[in-house]
């Protein structure tokens, strides 16, 4: 229980969420109760594998072409890595990465699971830290997905044990390391090179918040493409997909590409 005086995470949140989704944050939240509706992933793949339909989006929005290098810098569990490798179908490159060990076993058992084998030769893993990865292979990659780590707001609303804990430094603490994985990947991938950024998060200070510090701080080295998908709600920089409108996500993505 919060002490006398102290709101509780759940207040706290309540009060954050309601303040920016204004009339809008009861149906909002209503849906994010509601359990996600899985898609599934069946195509080219040994086996299906089931994720929330609105994160068919970012990997697509990568428009990967075969024969191309691709890093996944946030990628396990790997639904997204599913995607982008069956689209490279054994050809080109696919690195996937994670940092946390527990979720690169899982990834690899994932894509090991479920990819044909043929198709499996390209994939190398690695667990580095993202946001340092262009000083090892800076002006590297064609293509970058970054799904990166967010709030996951519907996660923390459906644990107690999350919910009790929040507090807006959450978001303050997770922007700066957003932030910085994305500034990595505008070194990492090519000059001419594609990024996906997305999240699965509600707060703006993670999706667009992010695309418009980029834009103060590394100003003329990239340009916000318009998204080659329809999904979801225009934002300023990208788009995102909400669950009390479009029955799935939430998911935000933004297409980024590199100039100089
Ligand atoms: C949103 S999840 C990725 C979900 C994944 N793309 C999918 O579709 O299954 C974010 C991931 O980023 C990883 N991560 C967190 N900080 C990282 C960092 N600095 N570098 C690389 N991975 C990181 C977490 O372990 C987590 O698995």
């Amino acid at each position: 229980m919060a002490k006398k005086g102290k709101k509780s995470g759940e207040e706290l949140f309540e009060e954050y969420y309601a303040s920016r989704w204004e009339e809008r944050w009861d149906s909002l939240k209503a849906s994010l109760f509601e359990e996600v509706s899985h898609y599934s992933l069946t195509e080219n793949l040994e086996q299906a594998y089931y994720l929330d339909e609105a994160s068919l989006y970012p990997p697509k929005e990568l428009d990967v072409q075969e024969g191309e290098s691709v890093l996944d810098m946030c990628a396990a569990p790997g639904g997204k890595s599913l995607i982008l490798a069956t689209t490279l179908k054994g050809s080109g490159s696919l690195t996937v990465n994670d940092l946390s060990p527990d979720r690169r076993r899982r990834l690899r058992q994932v894509m090991e699971n479920h990819l044909r084998p043929e198709w499996q030769g390209n994939i190398r893993y690695t667990g580095y830290d993202g946001s340092l990865w262009y000083r090892h292979e800076p002006d590297w990659y064609d293509k970058i997905l970054l799904d990166a780590p967010c709030s996951s707001e519907r996660h923390v609303l459906n644990s107690p044990e999350h919910l009790k804990k929040w507090t807006p430094g959450r978001i303050k603490s997770l922007a700066p390391r957003q932030f910085a994985l994305l500034c990595s990947a505008l070194e990492t991938v090519k000059p001419g090179g594609l990024i996906v950024y997305s999240t699965c998060a509600l707060a703006a200070e993670e999706n667009d918040l992010i695309i418009e510090r980029l834009h103060k701080k590394r100003k003329g080295r990239f340009t916000v493409e318009p998204t080659l998908f329809t999904a979801g709600e225009e934002t300023r920089y990208g788009r995102h997909i909400l669950p009390d409108r479009d029955g799935a996500g939430p998911i935000y993505y933004c297409r980024i590409r590199r100039l100089s």
